[in-house]
């Protein structure tokens, strides 16, 4: 296949103190244990990263973003952290940690880090104290804990269910209960308590010390709660309403407080450490945790619960221009990320009936298929990979940051059909039979067609690979003409010479699936959503999703455009 490319642009090297550079840049995402193995074990690790900065440097992005990599049981994939300010051994070493940031750093890419603050792991030396002392102890204090109801203290303190399934309480030995929104190896911090507050300042100055650019904060919106007694009924929770800043655990007012304390330390470093919040609030609250006192920038997940639609996309996108531009900050684009079904096999299924899946936004992002046992015959993955790279190419248009997900940019579907056995995700274990979870975005990357693990490591992976990770590898693309992997670069790389103001101006195409903006300097995108070719403006094409036929844009295509002047 043969697509319209230009030859990549020439470097533009974000200058070291520009403290703007978050607001349009490419970030990469990480999940480290599934990147590429360095030592063999199975896992993917820091010194596999390093010797992969190259291949990063040559995708053309700004930063990485590396989901958690600190000691863990990964009962949650390392989002149960043991010790915020460590490596997992099983990954690394400080040092390494450095080295891996001194490499990517040579090579003009930040690097951004997770903090996971609403729970630590059960392993957690504050859980480990917390378990051996007295209930009301200033050790317990630094989590949830609660006395039973009913006889003996022996039914939990309220029927609430966990994120995960099962109950969002845990008995311990002594007969108290502790809270966890997540599973039960994932204990809620009590964030009253200034000792917790101190010590996340700490952590945060750990890494900004060690010379990180900026974090991802895990369910930013969760961390304050208000557990005065009575303690409403699972029923009654559900019932509060989220949007006015006083629900009991989500999207409190005064989690505002503790992001403005983080700030003042971001702001201490030059240039300030950056924020980006995981926050699943009402689209109103989400410009406070985006606003230069908070955190500076929010993820906008709308985009990757829509169909591919022309109509869906662009209320996203304004919807989603308007809160930044009330914020101040910039927009986040994200199709994939290691939490949902990858958006090349979302967008090759069929929509699927109103009943099945437990919500819409299960339907949309193929749990339901997933769920199903990955039925080959209902995934069309040509459709869903030129789809994907349509969207891909109309998300790297839009002014604000774009944060991709390790492997889009080999076109990777999902791994539907992990065998049971093989599976790791809580969701998996605490939802038989609801959730199949979320192991089949995070299957180790294939790096060459052949060998045990697709040159992911030298013996094993941790979660199986198909046999057609083999057609997706980065040997098999690399040098490809028209391969996924050399599109991603080279719209990366034009990406950087084409950003200029972060606005965009829409350009009407007369046709309801079909969306064109032109961005200033004359750069115009056109996105064919539907199935009958498409007219173009006239201009010169830089890049095309798939081959334009005849001077016209199939559908299923987006191309960026150069204007002509006239
Ligand atoms: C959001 C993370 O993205 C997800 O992977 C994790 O399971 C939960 N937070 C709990 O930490």
């Amino acid at each position: 296949m043969s697509t319209d490319t230009r030859a990549a642009a020439p470097e533009v090297r974000i200058s070291g103190i520009d403290p703007h550079w978050w607001r349009q840049a490419a970030v990469y995402q990480i999940y480290p244990r599934s990147f590429a193995d360095a030592d063999g074990n199975g896992i993917g690790d820091l010194q596999g990263i390093i010797t992969r900065v190259p291949y990063l440097a040559q995708l053309g992005i700004d930063a990485v973003w590396l989901s958690p990599f600190y000691p863990s049981a990964l009962a949650d994939g390392g989002y149960d952290v043991d010790d915020y300010r460590d490596v997992d051994p099983k990954i690394g070493t400080l040092e390494e940690f450095d080295q891996m940031v001194a490499a990517l750093h040579a090579e003009g890419i930040r690097v951004v880090v997770d903090i996971v603050p609403n729970h630590s792991s059960d392993r957690h030396e504050w859980f480990r104290q917390a378990l051996a002392a007295e209930p009301s102890s200033p050790e317990r204090e630094r989590y949830i804990f609660r006395d039973g109801t009913g006889p003996e203290g022996a039914e939990p303190p309220t029927d609430w269910t966990s994120i995960f399934g099962g109950p969002a309480w845990t008995r311990v030995p002594d007969g108290q209960w502790y809270l966890h929104l997540f599973a039960p190896e994932q204990p809620d911090f009590n964030w009253a308590n200034p000792e917790v507050r101190a010590d996340f300042l700490k952590t945060l100055r750990f890494w900004s010390d060690r010379g990180v650019d900026g974090f991802r904060i895990d369910v930013a919106h969760a961390l304050t709660k208000d557990l005065t007694d009575p303690l409403p009924s699972e029923a009654e929770l559900d019932a509060i309403p989220r949007d006015a800043g006083q629900h009991p655990i989500w999207d409190r007012d005064e989690v505002h407080e503790i992001y403005a304390e983080w700030r003042r330390v971001f702001d201490s470093y030059d240039p300030p450490r950056t924020a980006v919040a995981e926050a699943w609030v009402e689209r109103h609250r989400r410009p406070r945790y985006a606003s230069a006192e908070g955190l500076g920038q929010a993820f906008e997940f709308d985009l990757l619960t829509q169909e591919f639609d022309a109509a869906a996309f662009k209320d996203v996108v304004v919807d989603s221009l308007s809160l930044a531009a009330e914020s101040g900050s910039s927009s986040t684009w994200v199709l994939s990320n290691h939490d949902v079904v990858r958006h090349a096999t979302r967008y090759g299924l069929p929509p699927l009936p109103e009943t099945v899946g437990t919500t819409e936004q299960d339907r949309k992002q193929g749990a339901a298929w997933v769920l199903a046992g990955a039925p080959e015959d209902q995934l069309d993955r040509e459709k869903g990979q030129r789809r994907a790279r349509a969207a891909t190419l109309f998300e790297l248009a839009l002014p604000g940051s774009a944060y991709l997900y390790q492997g889009e940019e080999l076109g990777l579907h999902e791994v539907g059909d992990i065998p049971d056995e093989a599976r790791q995700d809580p969701t998996f274990f605490r939802s038989p039979g609801v959730d199949k979870g979320r192991d089949g975005c995070r299957v180790p990357l294939p790096w060459s067609s052949t060998g045990p693990t697709f040159g992911f490591g030298s013996s094993s992976a941790h979660l199986p690979q198909p046999q057609w990770f083999a057609d997706y590898a980065v040997e098999a693309q690399e040098g490809v003409d028209g391969s996924t992997l050399e599109m991603y670069r080279a719209a990366l790389h034009l990406r950087r010479e084409l950003q200029t103001d972060e606005t965009l101006e829409w350009i009407e195409t007369g046709r309801d699936d079909v969306l064109a903006f032109r961005r200033p300097g004359g750069w115009v995108t056109v996105t064919n959503f539907g199935e009958d070719d498409a007219a173009l403006p006239s201009g010169e094409v830089l890049l095309a999703s798939s081959p334009l036929v005849g001077g016209r844009l199939p559908g299923a295509t987006t191309v960026w455009l150069r204007e002509s002047q006239s």
